[in-house]
């Protein structure tokens, strides 16, 4: 059988996601940003596509790791302003059927009490659409903003979130048995109080003895994708994780990467296969070559070199402005902060404005350009390869990156079986290929009541 490919729109509630310089681009309408029918025609513009999500990425703090300040970030709209994308979901799900969504919600700075109640809203609301990209946050300006003097250290913030993921495991699955909602009129009993159950969570991190407030909902726990690839993030993936999200350049160490990540999960008793890789992906297709190929110049003029340096800086933890553009980028030592992708990587060659250059558009993930034929067999050769699941792409002009890719490159693979014609009826879990709840190899299954 050929194998499909997953797809998430890979995208954020600001100006400047991955691309920055790029909204001043007259064709781009991100500024649109706080304009909600701007999102609600993004949102029918994925559906049309069979877009599996729309993932939402979020950052608390600002980049100001950059020239020790939030001023270049202010400037080019880096990431900053920037939404709540959570509350984006209500809206957009009323505007679609099928499409899911993948919201990033920084555990670091809520409690799991409150956030438990808050994805279960959002499960119902979005009749079980909905995934959390789970993420700890990688900016101390963050912590700072929150009344600490920085973030916890790498690894502690995996295991904060290790304990954090058990308090709300036992919220979402332990605490309203099934059947526990009765709702019959004649006797008055809305809910059976004997299958309801109080949690107690004794963590090292986090304490919690309370009911879970929201009625079950059709996911319980959302799909859950993570992100890390450090050595500890690959546990806490391994452990945790339904989808993967991975960024890298070179298809044998992503290979290395999700074998890795497939082989410890099965070592802790799950279905390997059962883990979605996505990876970030940036797409510029024309209905020619040659048209990809202007395209792909045009929007060359427009990317900021200072705009993904502040980027790259806030990601590494390393300022790029303390030594001249020309300066190698291994002469200024790693930073505190690990890498978004490149925990492990040898030190980079690269010339600092080589890495700005390279990374203005689509944050420097691979490329996906050429004609729809070009695009689609690029794909599939990654999704071979490398063996992942599928893309997370992200924008160059929005919506046109979106929609040029809906027009030009799906129906190609839609000829060529790769991609669904049409959705699975179901939750988001079951669209992806599961059941409609966490696997019983799932660690957040042991919670379950009754
Ligand atoms: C492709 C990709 C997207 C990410 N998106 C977010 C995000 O939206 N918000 C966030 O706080 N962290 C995000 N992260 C950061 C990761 O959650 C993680 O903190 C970071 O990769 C460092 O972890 P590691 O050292 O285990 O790789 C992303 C990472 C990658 C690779």
């Amino acid at each position: 059988m050929v194998r499909q490919i997953r797809l998430n729109a890979f995208f954020m509630n600001c100006v400047v996601h991955q691309s920055p310089g790029l909204w001043r681009h007259p064709r781009d309408r991100t500024q649109d940003y706080t304009d909600i029918s701007y999102w609600v025609d993004l949102a029918r513009t994925l559906e049309r596509g069979r877009f599996d999500a729309l993932f939402l990425a979020d950052v608390l703090g600002v980049y100001d790791v950059y020239c020790g300040g939030a001023e270049a970030a202010l400037r080019g709209a880096v990431q900053v302003p920037v939404n709540d994308p959570v509350l984006l979901v209500p809206v957009l799900a009323y505007a679609t059927r099928h499409l899911g969504f993948g919201v990033t919600s920084i555990l670091s700075y809520d409690q799991p009490y409150a956030f438990a109640r808050r994805m279960s809203t959002l499960d119902h609301l979005t009749k079980g659409r909905v995934g959390w990209n789970v993420v700890t946050g990688y900016l101390d300006s963050a912590a700072r903003a929150a009344g600490r003097s920085r973030q916890d250290g790498h690894d502690l913030r995996y295991e904060i979130a290790d304990d954090y993921m058990e308090a709300v495991y036992k919220l979402w699955e332990g605490s309203w048995e099934d059947g526990a909602v009765i709702r019959d009129r004649e006797a008055g009993v809305f809910a059976d109080p004997a299958r309801v159950h109080r949690i107690r969570h004794e963590g090292r991190h986090f304490q919690l003895d309370g009911y879970h407030l929201s009625e079950p909902s059709p996911q319980r726990t959302p799909v859950l994708f993570q992100a890390g690839s450090s050595p500890r993030g690959r546990a806490f993936a391994a452990r945790h994780a339904e989808c993967v999200f991975i960024a890298g350049n070179s298809t044998a160490e992503i290979r290395r990467l999700v074998g890795e990540i497939r082989e410890r999960a099965a070592a802790a008793g799950r279905d390997p296969q059962a883990i979605t890789v996505f990876l970030s992906a940036v797409c510029v297709p024309g209905r020619t070559r040659g048209e990809a190929q202007d395209k792909l110049a045009d929007y060359r003029r427009y990317g900021s070199v200072e705009g993904s340096l502040v980027l790259q800086s806030g990601w590494q933890g390393v300022d790029f402005a303390a030594a001249p553009l020309d300066t190698p980028i291994a002469a200024l030592g790693r930073g505190s902060v690990e890498a978004h992708d490149r925990s492990d990587r040898p030190p980079d060659r690269r010339t600092i404005r080589e890495l700005g250059e390279a990374a203005t558009l689509g944050g420097g993930a691979p490329l996906l350009t050429g004609s729809a034929a070009d695009v689609a067999d690029e794909m599939q050769r990654w999704v071979e390869e490398a063996d992942i699941d599928g893309f997370n792409l992200t924008s160059v002009v929005a919506p046109e990156s979106y929609v040029d890719f809906v027009d030009i490159v799906v129906p190609e693979l839609q000829r060529r079986g790769v991609h669904k014609q049409d959705y699975r009826a179901g939750t988001l879990r079951e669209k992806l290929g599961g059941e409609a709840r966490l696997p019983p190899s799932h660690p957040g299954a042991r919670h379950r009541a009754g």
